[in-house]
């Protein structure tokens, strides 16, 4: 019988180089797009997905991740006395939202570094991983997508997605080979082949390995047996990589948007996009982009 998958793995123990000055002091992960941190979107998205545990992999400096997801005593009682109850409710809604467990990463060694450190608490089931950089929008959240497919064939999942060849040496890039099977119309590849931040010249496609992964209690063994790799990391695509000499590994081109929340770029895309298809903020932000645009195109 394939076991259920109950928990999530969040990596929150990098140093956000990409995003500096703002990461100096402050965790990416908290970094909020329109009104709500990173890590919060991939937390909602697992909860939906009906992953139900939160294993959170902090490191020094990201205390602010467990004070969000934590009663605020004050600020409760603040909202309460001023009778403010949507926002009482919203705040109550964070800390109420799910079980969460956090273990520490004492140097940021690496993406399978991290993982690794979250072994006690998983035990030996399977789980997901979440990075909270990469923000999808779909219909159907995209850990959800993952798990039809696991549930399906028991095995590890990988998202994927195509990427431009002019920035897949930024990505895990994956070797496939499409499957035949119409359940997943035209999307599920069974993965031949896999490496970490390959040179163009060097891709073996251009189907990148995006944040979300469905990995087999097995993975553990194949991080401790890897040596660093790109970055002098120790790097999952590798752990992932030596897993497949006796293990299958999928990839599932997934349904929905992914903007890339760790680069300032497509922060603020996402921002933009996010922000346009709230009801509250949508008319009154894309009325205020017009104007911005039109005095921009009068000007140039
Ligand atoms: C990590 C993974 C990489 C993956 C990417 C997706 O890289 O190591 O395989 O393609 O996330 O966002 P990072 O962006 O942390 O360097």
């Amino acid at each position: 019988m394939i076991s259920k998958v109950r928990k999530a793995v969040f990596p929150a123990a990098g140093l956000g180089t990409r995003f500096l000055p703002a990461t100096k002091a402050q965790a990416k992960e908290m970094l909020s797009l329109v009104d709500k941190p990173l890590i919060q979107y991939g937390v909602e998205e697992a909860m939906h997905s009906g992953v139900q545990n939160i294993i959170i992999v902090t490191g020094r400096g990201k205390s602010s991740i467990e004070d969000h997801f934590d009663v605020s005593f004050e600020l409760e009682q603040l909202l309460e006395s001023k009778g403010k109850q949507d926002l009482l409710s919203m705040v109550r809604g964070i800390s109420d939202m799910i079980d969460i467990a956090y273990v520490r990463q004492k140097e940021a060694l690496g993406l399978g570094h991290a993982v690794l450190r979250a072994r006690e608490v998983v035990g030996h089931e399977p789980f997901a991983v979440v990075l909270s950089d990469d923000i999808i929008e779909s219909e159907i959240p995209c850990i959800r997508q993952l798990l039809d497919v696991y549930d399906f064939y028991g095995a590890s999942v990988l998202a994927l997605m195509e990427v431009p060849r002019d920035q897949i040496s930024a990505y895990g890039v994956v070797d496939a080979e499409l499957m035949a099977d119409k359940g997943f119309q035209n999307r599920l590849f069974r993965i031949r082949n896999m490496v970490e931040k390959p040179r163009a010249e060097d891709a073996p496609s251009n189907l990148a390995i995006i944040g979300r992964y469905i990995l087999i209690p097995e993975i553990f063994e194949a991080i401790e047996s890897i040596q660093p790799g790109s970055g002098g990391e120790i790097q999952l695509t590798d752990a992932l990589k030596y897993m497949l000499r006796n293990r299958p590994i999928y990839g599932l081109k997934f349904e929905g948007k992914r903007f890339d929340a760790g680069d300032k770029l497509g922060y603020l895309k996402a921002t933009v996009e996010l922000a346009l298809k709230r009801h509250d903020l949508g008319p009154p932000f894309a009325e205020y982009l017009r104007t911005v645009l039109a005095c921009g195109a009068r000007e140039s």
